[in-house]
């Protein structure tokens, strides 16, 4: 690329970004990208689909980047200058935001009609995505099964993001904001430097590890009904468990996700049994046993009131109305000890706001699970809700494991990795 960067020390300084811009509502914000990456010491070249020029014009693109924008396949100036090969080999990583369905459709299915899905159909460079799109479009079975396609072609995808949305909408479709995209194409730059390889084929084989397995997963909060309209819930997003879900079905198992109310789309390839309460968690996960393998990643309440009003309780101007608790069952400790139908391998969560390490070692011992995973969710770290964890693997001879902090779903991927080989090892 000709033009330099604006910051020759920033985290992706020397790094060359061919950054794809579709044609969403959220173009705009690719304006902001091209200024965050080069802030960070990235060269950008941009590269606009002809509906994103509806968006944006590639004279502000190139402006902002100190490059020529790129738009047209049969350009016989820029293909003679540099041609779509050239694009496709001439960066360290692509990015594509927004990315439409429409683009997500043409990467799935290897559909090439322009410069930027033929771009993408010829790179074996890092491809990161950050979709961007109504919630209907996002949640419709056929974006998630591009989705599905494009996690197993090795594609990282950032957001979307949930919150409010044009058409008075609300739920997961918005872009990802620029700064978590330039996070996102760190982390992902990072991990393939440290995986040794750093082309697009490198990540693409998922290893069917888990195959002929059933994997029981548990995800998101409880809601314990205080009366037809208010509950007792928790913070958890239920994005930890939901990537643990998906990762093992990528690696090949039959899995069995039983969620709480979360605002999440069902995992690809994955059977979801919905509760609400702790009580109904596990029935469901009773009845969906017997299993190879059970994650209990759900943050389960502790408590639920004693009773449950048919009517609204009102209230009356006085005393505020008193709330007992009693004590829910407890799911990890209760599959745990079972005698019959235990699974081999259980694994129970711990979020611990101080002293992590030892109250998983404690909480290991009283639950007699196989495995802890630890993550520290005090309020600093905005793990609860957040995209990104910690974690700490506690095994029960208190040996422990601790990784860096990676993206949730990399989380995930890399937890289905480590079962699947302790899986392996135990016997019977
Ligand atoms: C006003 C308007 C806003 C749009 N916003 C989006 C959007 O946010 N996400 C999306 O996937 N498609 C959106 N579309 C539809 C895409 O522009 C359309 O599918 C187009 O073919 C995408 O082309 P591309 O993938 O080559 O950029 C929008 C269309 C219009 C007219």
């Amino acid at each position: 690329m000709s033009r330099s960067p604006s910051s020759a020390s920033g985290p992706l300084s020397g790094r060359r970004v061919l950054l794809v811009v579709g044609g969403g509502i959220a173009a705009y914000k690719a304006l902001d990208l091209i200024r965050r990456l080069r802030d960070r010491g990235a060269a950008v070249r941009p590269l606009l689909t002809e509906s994103a020029q509806e968006f944006i014009t590639p004279l502000a693109a190139a402006a902002l980047a100190g490059e020529r924008t790129h738009t047209d396949l049969f350009d016989r100036e820029s293909e003679a200058e540099i041609g779509h090969i050239r694009l496709a080999r001439d960066a360290d990583a692509i990015v594509v935001a927004p990315a439409t369905a429409n683009m997500m459709a043409r990467m799935a299915t290897g559909h090439a009609p322009d410069l930027a899905a033929t771009v993408l159909l010829a790179t074996t460079l890092p491809i990161l995505i950050a979709p961007a799109m109504n919630v209907r479009m996002w949640l419709h079975p056929a974006t998630q099964r591009n989705l599905a396609t494009l996690k197993a072609d090795g594609v990282t995808v950032v957001g979307p993001n949930e919150g409010a949305m044009a058409e008075a909408e609300f739920g997961p479709g918005r872009l990802a904001e620029p700064h978590e995209i330039a996070d996102a194409l760190e982390a992902m730059l990072a991990q393939r430097a440290q995986a040794g390889g750093f082309g697009f084929l490198a990540g693409r084989e998922t290893p069917k590890r888990l195959a002929g397995r059933h994997v029981l997963v548990t995800s998101g909060p409880t809601h314990e009904a205080i009366d037809p309209v208010r509950y007792l819930a928790n913070r958890s997003s239920g994005r930890q468990g939901h990537a643990v879900a998906a990762a093992a079905a990528e690696a090949g198992a039959r899995v069995t996700l039983v969620s709480g109310p979360v605002a999440l789309p069902d995992p690809a390839g994955v059977t979801v049994v919905r509760v609400e309460s702790a009580r109904e968690m596990l029935a469901a996960v009773e009845a969906a046993l017997p299993a190879d393998l059970a994650i209990f990643a759900a943050a389960v309440g502790d408590w639920r009131p004693a009773e449950t009003r048919g009517a609204k309780i009102k209230k009356d101007g006085h005393t505020p109305a008193p709330l007992t608790l009693v004590e829910n069952p407890d799911i990890l400790a209760t599959i745990s000890a079972r005698t019959e139908g235990r699974p081999p391998l259980v694994v129970g969560f711990a979020a611990e706001t101080d002293q992590v390490l030892d109250n998983a070692r404690k909480k290991i011992a009283r639950k007699g699970c196989d495995l802890i995973v630890a993550n520290d969710v005090s309020a600093e770290g905005g793990v609860m809700g957040g995209l990104d964890n910690t974690v700490h693997l506690v095994a029960r001879d208190g040996g422990v494991e601790t990784w860096p902090k990676l993206g949730k779903e990399e989380v995930g991927r890399r937890l289905v990795a480590r079962f699947s080989e302790w899986l392996a090892a135990r016997p019977g």
